[in-house]
């Protein structure tokens, strides 16, 4: 369900990364809806080409471009940012929602998949934003939100190497929207518990596994322990992070807001 008007964000360039996910993509689908030209990222080709052709279908007037990037390669994040910029003019929205799982307890977590966690959970989003703001604060105009977790706020079994790295993304998130306040940049971040998308059902699935429960028996589980009775959905982020950019929330900075069917009071 849309809330917001279809001129919101007009004149304006989106940039999402994990386009091809869950929650990028459904976050690229509002923001165009609201009036943003937008790039859409990720590594799956075929994944954006279907994303673009929906949005295209859906908002008769919206423009998008579609960029394959492995984000975690310097070159292909710098070529990314070139060629949106070349094609929309500089961005003016950034979502980093790109992210993976990973790791396991400590006693079987690997310095490699450690290092592969943190990079694309934390350091991916850095650099990226770094490029992105340069413009950002020369036009001093801007907007970012980082898709953080409800694992950035609190531990979680197995979570040293995801949980450390939403920790560590909503430090960056904090610290550096002092720095671009300044600069009418606005940093903001939002914290999902689980979300009914691949990355979510896998985790439900591993959870299961471990607790000897069957995918099924695990979502009924995870869903009715929540106040709201039910995990929240990719669009309920979308729609979280399309507020957050906008100027409904000009003077909202620095946050990370929780959506997780009301998990933090149980
Ligand atoms: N789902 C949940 O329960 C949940 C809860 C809290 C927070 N989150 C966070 O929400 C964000 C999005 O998650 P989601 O649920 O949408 O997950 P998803 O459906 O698994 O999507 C993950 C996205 O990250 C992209 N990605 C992974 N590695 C990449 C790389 N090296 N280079 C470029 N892109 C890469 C994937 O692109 P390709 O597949 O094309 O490579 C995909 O678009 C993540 O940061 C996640 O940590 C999710």
């Amino acid at each position: 369900m849309s809330i917001f008007s279809s001129d919101v964000f007009k004149g304006q360039h989106a940039l999402v990364t994990g386009a091809t996910g869950g929650i990028g993509r459904e976050t690229a689908k509002v923001l165009a809806s609201m009036g943003a030209d937008v790039t859409i990222t990720g590594r799956k080709e075929q994944v954006l080409n279907e994303l673009k052709e929906e949005i295209e279908s859906k908002t008769p007037n919206a423009k998008v471009m579609r960029y394959v990037a492995d984000l975690t390669d310097t070159s292909d994040r710098e070529n990314l940012v070139q060629a949106a910029e070349d094609q929309f003019g500089a961005v003016s929205l950034l979502v980093n929602s790109a992210g993976m799982t990973g790791g396991g307890i400590l006693e079987e977590l690997t310095q490699e998949e450690l290092e592969r966690v943190m990079y694309l959970n934390h350091t991916v989003p850095i650099l990226l934003t770094q490029r992105i703001y340069k413009t950002m604060k020369k036009d001093k105009k801007g907007s970012i939100v980082n898709v953080s977790s409800l694992s950035g706020i609190r531990g979680t079994y197995g979570g040293t190497a995801y949980t450390g790295s939403k920790f560590a993304l909503n430090g960056f998130t904090q610290s550096f929207a002092l720095e671009a306040i300044e600069h009418n940049v606005r940093v903001n971040g939002v914290c999902p518990g689980y979300v009914d998308t691949e990355m979510g059902r896998n985790g439900i699935r591993s959870k299961g596994e471990r607790e000897g429960h069957s995918f099924d028996e695990q979502f009924k589980i995870e869903s009715e322990k929540l106040p709201t009775g039910r995990i929240t959905n990719a669009e309920e982020v979308a729609n979280t992070i399309a507020y957050l950019l906008s100027d409904a929330a000009e003077n909202i900075i620095g946050e990370n807001i929780i959506l997780s069917g009301g998990s933090v009071m149980r």
